[in-house]
C-alpha cells in the first residue's frame, strides 16, 4: 500500500495533474447550425462514470468551432478525397465501392455499433476490418493500412453519415469476451509511468494534465482531426499515442488487443451523438 501512494504522488507530480475548469465544458454543440449534438448522456447503471461527457467539451474555444462548421473543419477535405476513391475502380475484379454499395448514405446507422461481432469470421470487426474485407475478397485489391490516410478518410465518409446518432454498441453473447479483455486492458497499469487508461480518463477527467484538459477519453468522434498532427487520427492509432505517452510498448494496430480495447471504449460511450469526423487539439 505505502507503495501505491508512493507510485501514485510520483506520477501525479511527474505530469503535473491540477484540477482546474476551463470555459467550454458548458457550451453546446450544434453543427451547420442545424444538426444538435449530445454531448452529454446519461450513465448506465453499470457505468462507472457519473455523466458521459464527449471530448468536445473540453476543448478550447477556437477548437470547438471547428467542428461547428463543416466548412471549417478540416476533415471534409479527407471526406472529399474519400468521396472520390469510392467511385474508383481498383483491384483485379475491375470494381468500386460504388460498383456494389449504391449509396454510402446506405450505411446510415453502422458507425453507431461497431465494433460489432462478426458471425461469419467468429470475431468482433471494427470498420477498418470490414472495408479491407471488401477490398481483398471482394474487389482483388490491396489492402489498406489501418491508421493511414485512405483507410481513415474511408471510415470518415462512413462515419459521418451516422452523425448525431446515438452509439449504440453491443458487448453481450459472443463479444462479452472481446469486451472482457478490452476492460482488462482499460484498468492495467502499464510503462514507466504505471498508469492505465482509467487513471486518466476516469479518474482525472476535467483536470489538467500540464497544458491539457483531461476528457474521458471517448471515441464518438473518431475518425477524429488533429490540429497537431493536421489530419485524421483512427481510434487505434490514438490509443497507441496515449500508450506511448505513458512510455508502454503500445499494441498494434488492428491487434485483437486493441480491438477487444476499442469495443470496450465505444461501450464506455454508448449514448453519446456520433460526432466523426471530429475535431481535436
Ligand atoms: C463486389 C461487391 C463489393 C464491393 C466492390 C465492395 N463491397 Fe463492401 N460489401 C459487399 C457485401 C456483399 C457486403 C456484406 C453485406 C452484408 O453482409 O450485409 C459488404 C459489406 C461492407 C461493409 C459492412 C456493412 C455492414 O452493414 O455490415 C462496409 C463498411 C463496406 N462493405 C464498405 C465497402 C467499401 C468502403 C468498399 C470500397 C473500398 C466496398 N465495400 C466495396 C460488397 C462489396
Ligand atoms: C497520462 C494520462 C493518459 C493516459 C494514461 C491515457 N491517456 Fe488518453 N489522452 C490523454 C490526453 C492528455 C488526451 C488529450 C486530451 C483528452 O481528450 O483527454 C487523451 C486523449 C485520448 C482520446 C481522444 C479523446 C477525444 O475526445 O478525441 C482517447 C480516445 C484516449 N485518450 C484513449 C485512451 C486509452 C484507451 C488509454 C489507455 C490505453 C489512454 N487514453 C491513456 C491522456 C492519457
Amino acid at each position: 500500500m505505502k507503495r501505491l501512494i508512493k507510485t501514485l504522488t510520483c506520477t501525479v507530480a511527474a505530469l503535473a495533474i491540477t484540477s482546474a475548469g476551463q470555459a467550454g465544458e458548458d457550451d453546446e454543440l450544434v453543427i451547420n447550425e442545424e444538426l444538435e449534438i449530445s454531448t452529454k448522456a446519461v450513465a448506465s447503471a453499470d457505468s462507472p462514470l457519473d455523466e458521459l461527457v464527449s471530448g468536445w467539451r473540453y476543448r478550447a474555444d477556437e477548437t470547438q468551432e471547428l467542428q461547428m462548421d463543416d466548412f471549417d473543419n478540416p476533415s471534409f477535405i479527407f471526406v472529399e478525397q474519400a468521396e472520390d476513391q469510392w467511385k474508383k475502380v481498383e483491384g483485379t475484379e475491375g470494381k468500386a465501392c460504388s460498383s456494389c454499395h449504391e449509396d454510402v448514405a446506405d450505411f446510415k446507422g453502422l458507425r453507431t455499433v461497431l465494433p460489432r461481432w462478426n458471425e461469419a469470421k467468429a470475431k468482433v470487426y471494427t470498420m477498418e476490418n470490414y472495408i479491407n474485407d471488401c477490398r481483398v475478397d471482394r474487389m482483388g485489391a490491396e489492402p489498406w493500412k489501418w491508421a493511414k490516410g485512405k483507410m481513415t478518410a474511408m471510415t470518415a465518409l462512413i462515419s459521418v453519415q451516422s452523425r448525431g446518432m446515438p452509439v449504440a454498441v453491443k458487448t453481450d453473447g459472443p463479444a462479452q469476451a472481446a469486451h472482457d479483455l478490452g476492460k482488462e486492458i482499460y484498468y492495467t497499469r502499464v510503462g514507466q509511468l504505471d498508469m492505465a487508461c482509467s487513471s486518466c480518463h476516469e479518474d482525472n477527467y476535467g483536470n489538467m494534465i500540464r497544458a491539457d484538459h483531461l476528457s474521458q477519453g471517448q471515441i464518438n468522434g473518431f475518425p477524429t482531426y488533429r490540429l497537431k498532427n493536421s489530419k485524421l487520427n483512427s481510434t487505434q492509432a490514438r490509443f497507441k499515442g496515449c500508450m506511448k505517452n505513458i512510455r508502454a510498448t503500445p499494441y498494434k494496430v488492428g491487434s485483437p488487443e486493441f480491438t477487444a480495447l476499442e469495443l470496450y471504449v465505444a461501450s464506455r460511450g454508448n449514448g453519446l451523438s456520433v460526432e466523426s469526423p471530429a475535431v481535436r487539439n
